[in-house]
């Protein structure tokens, strides 16, 4: 049975380039949506253009660059900010104006001081305005984690009957729990009239650590876009990350669900972001991070030296890392050591092995982690010859 194609929204040029520190010029913007591009990401959020001149000149010429994905840039519910995105879109091949307004009663209160029909009607007014600009209009409805389903409900009804193509399901402050999420998805998606006419899309922040977890929620639950950025930068704990929700869906067939990310160039383009943002991700990190397909206890090390599938969920090949790294510590065993050890020429018989290991752990002892110069030195002082 065919899969099912989830669209890729990458939004690391807008929300992930909010992150204070993270700014970058449009030179480097252009690299990266070359690269974005490339790797096979349906939808590049390029930025915000009536929020500065150099925002507007980075949309415009990412708009004149990209080949292949649609070219996205946010408003707020302004007839400015709309015109102006227009403007600065007017080269894509594909343009998308992305615009909206905060639906939860704590925004309609507090940020505009409004009420619920209200905001209903600034809704629909820039939708349609947007629709007079371009044909693919998504509407993202603020805080739509804490906004209560019924209202939301309203509300998408109101922009799709105004010619909203996509439909953006924010959990913009982290709250929701997955369920809870993938529920929220599942009743718009039986509730709201016209529902099949848009797309419906997760946009999750990772304010609790359940991002990527709630974006998979909405997927299962009928969202056929997920918002997220490379590495999970973003606003505070950051944004869904993009190389783990194509990895989740390419690791679990039976979802039947697919991207057309190249999943080769995740680890490549992670490295490419760190780099121009200046913000680098933990060793841990899920996919991309230095210890995601490093393996340093001995138990492990043994389980993989003899298959890679024991304590390996994905090749680490299929995201372009080009091989699993045994790290030798003091907590490796004999197997590890071997393994190691033949990697830079020495052949150990069992005799050498066990005679070496206890000199090895005592040299380990005092090193957080023994290279390959150290174990040339460790060969050296116990007169072992590359053979
Ligand atoms: O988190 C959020 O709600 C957003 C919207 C502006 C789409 O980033
Ligand atoms: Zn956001």
């Amino acid at each position: 049975m065919a899969k099912d194609h989830v669209q890729i929204f990458d939004t690391t040029l807008r929300d992930g380039e909010q992150v204070p520190g993270c700014k970058l010029n449009t030179e480097q913007k252009l690299i990266i949506a070359e690269r974005l591009d490339v790797l096979g990401v349906d939808i590049i959020e390029a930025g915000f253009p009536v929020s500065s001149p150099g925002d507007f000149k980075s949309v415009e010429a990412i708009a004149k660059l990209v080949k292949n994905a649609t070219v996205c840039g946010l408003t707020r519910s302004v007839e400015n900010d709309i015109k102006v995105a227009a403007e600065a879109l007017k080269y894509a091949k594909r343009p998308r104006i992305h615009t909206g307004i905060g639906t939860s009663d704590s925004h309609i209160q507090f940020k505009f001081n409004s009420n619920r029909d209200a905001i209903i009607e600034r809704a629909v007014a820039a939708v349609k305005y947007a629709k007079g600009f371009v044909e693919d209009v998504e509407f993202y409805a603020e805080d739509a984690g804490r906004t209560d389903n019924e209202y939301l409900a309203r509300v998408c009804e109101a922009v799709i009957k105004a010619g909203a193509t996509v439909l953006n399901i924010p959990d913009t402050t982290g709250y929701c729990l997955p369920d809870e999420y993938g529920a929220k998805i599942k009743y718009l998606k039986e509730n709201v009239a016209g529902i099949d006419k848009a797309t419906l899309s997760c946009h999750c922040h990772n304010d609790l650590g359940l991002a990527t977890a709630n974006s998979i929620a909405g997927a299962i639950n009928g969202a056929r876009q997920i918002e997220c950025t490379i590495n999970g930068i973003g606003e505070r704990a950051g944004n869904t990350s993009l190389e783990e929700v194509v990895m989740i869906l390419k690791q679990h067939p039976n979802l039947n669900l697919d991207t057309g990310v190249n999943t080769k160039l995740l680890y490549s383009t992670s490295q490419m972001v760190q780099e121009h943002m200046g913000m680098f991700v933990q060793a841990n990190k899920a996919v991309v991070g230095s210890n995601a397909f490093a393996h340093s206890s001995g138990i492990h090390q043994d389980g993989v030296i003899k298959n890679r599938e024991t304590y390996e969920i994905m090749d680490p090949e299929d995201v372009g890392v080009t091989e699993s790294a045994i790290v030798l510590t003091a907590r490796s065993g004999r197997a590890a050591l071997a393994y190691r050890a033949k990697n830079v020429g020495y052949e150990l018989t069992k005799l050498e092995l066990d005679a070496l290991y206890p000199k090895f752990l005592e040299y380990a002892d005092s090193k957080k982690e023994v290279v390959d110069e150290d174990i040339h030195i460790i060969m050296e002082q116990n007169n072992i010859k590359v053979n």
